[in-house]
């Protein structure tokens, strides 16, 4: 299983949504409020990051954990939906996940997905 974290536009969430839902075996995202800045943002002749965060454009991070034959699915979903071709259009990273649980029926692993 691998968790895909994707820091997109928050403009671009609809059309990201839409198309996800639409893949018949997506199981599920949790969507969060973000903040944050890449390279593009800085001042090439300083080291520091933006002085107010709150200046940076608002993004959204979608959490995805999907079985391993899902991930270049919901990546070139997430792609192709958030993609304007402008800096800060966001980024993805995938990293392994060990274990899932579901709470209601304590069923493990990819089964709890
Ligand atoms: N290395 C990183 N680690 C964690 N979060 C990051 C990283 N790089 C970017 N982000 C997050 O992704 C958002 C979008 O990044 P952004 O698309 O501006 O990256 P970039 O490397 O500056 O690319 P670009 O040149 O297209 O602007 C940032 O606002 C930040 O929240
Ligand atoms: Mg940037």
């Amino acid at each position: 299983m691998k968790e895909i974290k994707a820091i997109i536009r928050d403009f671009a969430l609809p059309k990201v949504l839409d198309a996800l839902r639409d893949h018949p075996e997506f199981p599920g995202l949790t969507v969060s409020m973000a903040r944050g800045f890449g390279k593009a943002v800085r001042d090439p002749d300083l080291n520091d990051p933006p002085m107010d965060l709150m200046e940076t454009p608002p993004k959204v991070k979608l959490e995805i954990v999907v079985p391993d034959h899902l991930v270049d699915a919901v990546v070139d979903i997430i792609c192709s939906q958030a993609r304007t071709g402008r800096t800060g259009d966001g980024k993805i990273f995938v990293s392994s996940v060990d274990g899932v649980v579901k709470i209601r029926t304590g069923e493990r692993n990819t089964e709890a997905l």
